[in-house]
């Protein structure tokens, strides 16, 4: 067995509240807990993490913006020299720059902006004005974006924003179907095929995230597990926070109960690391795709397929589709249909060898961490 790997990448969930009720929202089944972490908490944990070896730290929620224990937090995390980021919904940003002073250029931004349908006209128009502020004040700012089957019509707004300020958009062309997103149907692949062609066509600043066999891959995947974990509004330690707010099977541990150290070498994480490509289930386990994708986010897979490894549900419908002639290759460009092919002979290939590297040693080279 390898040393520990470093937890590079913590992100911390500070609150479970929040001050607006998306319809697509995964952690929408913890508002009404009403729990967050303090200040002695959070710094404790943030010390705990820089002893493995964390160099950034992400504080989010719910609305990381409603918590009273942001700012010392943030404040605390420069003081150790740590990168801080916030990932945020943007409506409470004239709070952070009052309270932040000095310290506000210094902090990293990810914004959400899913268009006008998704989360109301009015709240669009002040998240659009609060980003440009961040933008003029020299804050480096991305946005994020879901797009579903309620905001599908609003590409050329939403990412001609993003172009316009000439900041990065990162785009999940399919949500997670748990929380309030349980309510809405996931996109259908021929929809989302179109988005991919209409983003790639269109707009430079977009970071797509779908399976490599639709993104062409050549991004680091988020490392569930190896460099990163979330620590949830309750203290509990997860690899995934979008699975935990709906499923508590995936918990290590807590921090108020035991350290850090002992829950990121805990069986919980020890099991993901020893992973294998043979280990996933279905067309993942036999995907030429597999060492750069690693089988991309698997909430969605989780929920979608009842299993930690089970493929994107994309890849299943693009599978079936192709097999069935609901999907018409003829719209895919030739080079895509030769990559398409080839990926279908090796899934029905009787002779696939699967990668035998550890998913571990993946992530560490993917991020750089060997
Ligand atoms: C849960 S929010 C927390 C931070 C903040 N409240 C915000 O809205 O940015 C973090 C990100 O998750 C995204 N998100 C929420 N529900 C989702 C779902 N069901 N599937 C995919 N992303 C989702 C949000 O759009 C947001 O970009
Ligand atoms: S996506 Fe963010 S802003 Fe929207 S309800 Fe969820 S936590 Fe709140
Ligand atoms: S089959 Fe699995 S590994 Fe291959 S592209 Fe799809 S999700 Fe990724």
């Amino acid at each position: 067995m390898s040393s520990l790997p470093i937890l590079k990448d913590l992100h911390i969930r500070i609150t479970s509240k929040c001050n607006m009720n998306c319809p697509h929202c995964y952690a929408a089944d913890w508002f009404g807990d009403n729990v967050q972490l303090d200040f002695v908490t959070i710094s404790k944990l943030v010390e705990e993490a820089i002893d493995l070896g964390c160099r950034k730290v992400t504080f989010t929620g719910g609305e990381p913006l409603v918590s009273d224990f942001l700012i010392d937090s943030i404040i605390f995390c420069f003081s150790k020299g740590l990168r801080v980021e916030v990932e945020s919904n943007g409506m409470l940003i004239d709070k952070i720059i009052k309270n932040l002073g000095n310290f506000i250029s210094k902090v990293e931004f990810a914004i959400s902006y899913d268009g006008e349908k998704m989360r109301g006209d009015k709240q669009a128009a002040i998240v659009r004005k609060n980003i440009e502020k961040l933008v003029d004040i020299g804050c480096d700012v991305k946005i994020q974006t879901v797009i579903t089957n309620i905001n599908d019509t609003e590409i050329d707004h939403i990412f001609g924003f993003s172009e316009r300020l000439n900041i990065r958009n990162r785009v999940f062309l399919a949500h997670s179907p748990n929380g309030n997103g349980k309510n809405i149907s996931l996109r259908k692949i021929n929809d989302c095929l179109k988005t991919v062609s209409t983003l790639r066509d269109r707009y430079k600043h977009v970071i797509i995230e779908l399976p490599d066999i639709f993104s062409g891959g050549g991004q680091k995947k988020c490392g569930w597990g190896v460099h990163r974990c979330e620590i949830m509004p309750n203290g509990d330690v997860t690899s995934c926070a979008p699975i935990t707010f709906n499923n508590r099977t995936f918990i290590a541990g807590n921090i108020k109960e035991r350290p850090l150290k002992e829950i990121w070498s805990s069986s919980h994480f020890q099991r993901i690391r020893e992973l294998h490509q043979a280990n996933f289930k279905g067309l993942c386990a036999k995907c030429i795709f597999w060492k750069t994708c690693l089988g991309a986010c698997r909430s969605i897979s989780f929920s979608t397929g009842g299993d930690l490894l089970s493929p994107h549900p994309f890849c299943i419908e693009l599978f079936d589709g192709i097999k069935d002639k609901s999907i018409d290759m003829s719209s895919f460009s030739e080079d895509i249909q030769n990559v398409i092919y080839q990926w279908i002979s090796n899934i029905e290939s009787p002779h696939f060898n699967a990668n035998n590297e550890r998913y571990e040693d993946i992530v560490k080279a993917q991020h750089k961490l060997l």
